[in-house]
Formats: structure tokens, sequence, C-alpha cells
């Protein structure tokens, strides 16, 4: 028996995610209903051009027991009499997509933390026989400026489109960008890698408060409670550190709160816009140059740096100016392809991946400097990254 009711496109509801990824022209949807739980839904799954009628519709009122077992409602196109094919693939594809959407951003994190731990071995080779962060600091802004500007000429990069608009945007990150650089840096040329990290690792205690007192973002009163073993944890490895030195503390923890500020503003910055992670990493470090240099000059200036040169190559031999040009392009490459990552995931997701970054680098860092480490000192950086792994839960 055919045709004991007709359905419309207006008989059920749409669904949303199905209509976006199946663009027909006005189309009309048959749902063919499924019973669930004792509700009845309705896939709208299948897609027809005609009146579409279906051959009985006695099983509607089927009691709530038969209704659990799933009915079978049989539609053809009226003017055919075939059955119709469902050959929908669209969770399959949903599924792949996230599984490579993974499988990338798992790369980006991967390549992040390598190319990091690499830039941190060498930058701080570099600061033990230069210790001239401010110069440091800007010869890594202007060779990845430099590798940007060849890439856009050569076409190996497209150079993206900007306005006057975009880089007034960009001021204020660029700034917070170059005071953070310029602190990490000078707080490496003053203690060890691992303890420059361990204080590193208590800036989300910082993406907290100033998200709560200048923001006046609310949280949840375990994110607070977080920040105990983070505080506590940074506060004991201070402490305790063999080669404490108040500048290379100080320096750590500017450098924290100037990155909050930088990754709440670059995320704002790269929301709708059409230059990608990589390009706006790029804009980033030739603003932060212009800002850097004469700063550099007026601090350390040519005079000291010529001094520091010849002794370092006296001492060092030609290795000193491939070490330098290693945490340069490295200090480049690890930032772009954090920005590419922060183009993709949210800035929690980023400090995750932030604080594992550390991880390596204190242990890879540890083991290649024989950096001395008592272990009330372990166990202080242990329980600030404890503390930065509950805050993420927390938060989440
Ligand atoms: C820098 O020089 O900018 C810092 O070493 C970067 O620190 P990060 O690990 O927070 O990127």
């Amino acid at each position: 028996m055919i045709s004991s009711g007709k359905l419309t496109a207006s008989s059920f509801p749409a669904s949303d995610s199905i209509i976006r990824k199946l663009p027909l022209p006005k189309p009309r949807f048959l749902s063919l209903p499924n019973a669930q739980n004792g509700k009845w839904s309705f896939n709208h799954a299948v897609f027809s051009q005609k009146p579409i009628y279906i051959s009985s519709i006695e099983k509607f009122a089927l009691p709530m027991k038969t209704q659990k077992r799933g009915t079978e409602c049989k539609a053809y196109e009226a003017d055919r009499s075939l059955p119709l094919e469902i050959n929908i693939e669209l969770p399959d594809n949903q599924a792949k997509f996230e599984a490579a959407q993974k499988l990338k951003i798992g790369i980006y994190f991967a390549t992040w933390w390598a190319l990091n731990v690499v830039f941190n071995i060498y930058n701080k080779m570099v600061l033990n026989a230069f210790p001239y962060p401010w110069l440091t600091s800007t010869l890594s802004l202007a060779t990845g400026s430099l590798m940007m500007l060849i890439s856009w000429a050569t076409r190996i990069a497209e150079a993206p489109k900007t306005d006057m608009e975009f880089w007034k945007t960009l001021l204020p990150v660029a700034v917070a960008h170059t005071i953070g650089h310029v602190a990490a840096t000078v707080s490496m040329s003053k203690v060890a890698v691992s303890f420059t990290h361990i204080i590193k690792s208590g800036e989300p205690a910082f993406s907290v408060l100033v998200s709560r007192f200048l923001l006046g973002e609310m949280f949840p009163v375990e994110v607070y409670l977080s920040l105990l073993p983070i505080i506590g944890g940074c506060a004991l490895a201070a402490a305790t550190e063999l080669n404490f030195n108040m500048t290379g503390f100080m320096g750590a923890m500017i450098s924290n709160l100037a990155f909050v500020f930088r990754n709440i503003f670059s995320k704002k910055g790269m929301k709708g816009k059409s230059v990608s992670g990589m390009n706006y990493y790029a804009c980033l470090s030739m603003l932060s140059l212009l800002i850097l240099t004469p700063f550099a000059i007026a601090v350390e200036g040519p005079k000291m740096w010529a001094v520091g040169w010849e002794k370092a190559i006296s001492q060092n031999g030609p290795h000193f100016v491939w070490w330098l040009a290693a945490q340069s392009v490295f200090y480049h490459l690890y930032n772009q392809v954090s920005y590419m990552s922060l183009d993709q995931i949210s800035p929690l997701t980023f400090s995750i991946g932030n604080t594992m970054k550390r991880i390596s680098v204190i242990v890879t860092s540890i083991i290649i400097f024989h950096t001395p480490i008592q272990p009330i000192n372990a166990i202080g950086a242990a329980i600030a990254i404890l503390g930065t792994f509950l805050y993420s839960q927390a938060k989440q």
C-alpha cells in the first residue's frame, strides 16, 4: 500500500549539520522516523526533489516496547516505486576530518617542542660565551624577519595583505612580545635554562590574575585552588635554587606577565583575520625588531658587543658564529610553529602545550648542561608543573 501520508520539507525540523554539508539546491527532506528510548526522532538523511510517500504509518502508533526495537519505514518516490538508496558517508568523512585535524595539531606540537629544545640549548651556549641578551634577542628577531622577507619575495610563502588597522592592532602584541622575549633571554643569561623554565611554568597563574583583575573574568574556585601548587612549587624551586639570581628570577616573571598579554592580544588579533598564523608571527617579528633595536643599542651598544664578540670568537672559534645562527633560526622556527598551532587551538590548549614543552626543555637542559639540582628543588619544579596540569583540568 502506498501513499497513506505525505511528507514535505516543512513536516519536520531540519538538521543544520547535514544541510551545511550537502548544499543541494533547495532540497526537500524526507525524514525517516526512528524510535529510540521511547521517543521518535527523524534522520534527515534522504533528499528528494519529488513528493515522497510513505508506504505505511501504522507502525507510528506502536506501543513503547515495540518502538524501542526500531521501526523500518519503507519510502518510495511516488512515480518510480523504487527503494531509495541511502548511501551517506558524512559521519565517516567527519571522523576522518577530525582524525586528520588531531594528527596535524599533534605534528605541530611535537615540532614546536623539538625546535624549542634546540633553541634553548644553542641560546644558552651563545649566552655563556657572549652574555649580551639584548643583542642576541635582536638577532633572533632580525633573522626571522629576514627569513620571512625572503620567503615572500621568492613566493615560498604568500605575503599577507595587511592594512594600517592590522599594524595598529599588532602594536600592543609586538610590545608584549618584545618585553617577554628580552626578559626571558636576560633571565637565561643569568640563571640555568631549567630554572628560567621552572619559573615560566607559572604562566597560568599570571594568566588567571590578569584575566580576573584586568579583564574582569570569573573562574570556578578549582581554578584558583590550582594556582596554589603552581605558585608554591615555583616558590620552593626558587628558594632552593643553587644558583639563584634576582635578575634571572625577575626576568622570567616579567616574561610570564608579558606573554600572557601577548597571547590574549594575539588570539584577538588573529580572530577573523585573513592573515595566517605563520604570517602573523612574521609581521610580529618585524614590528618587534623595530621596537627592540633602539633599546638594545641603548642598553648594550656596539662597543660592548665588539669586545664580547672578540672574546667569544677567541674562546670558541668559528663555532660560535654557528651557535648564534642556530639560536636565531630556531627561535624563529619554534615561534612560527607555535603561532601556527595557536591559529588552530584555544589559548588554553596552547598553554597546556607550552607547559609540556617546558618539561622537555627542563629535562634536556639539565642533562646537557649538567645543571646541579637538589631533590627539594626538583620537587618544587614537579609540584609547579603538576599544578599547571590541575589548572588545565579545572579550566576545562
Ligand atoms: C624567548 O626568548 O622569547 C623565550 O625563551 C621564550 O620563552 P617561551 O618558552 O615562553 O616561548
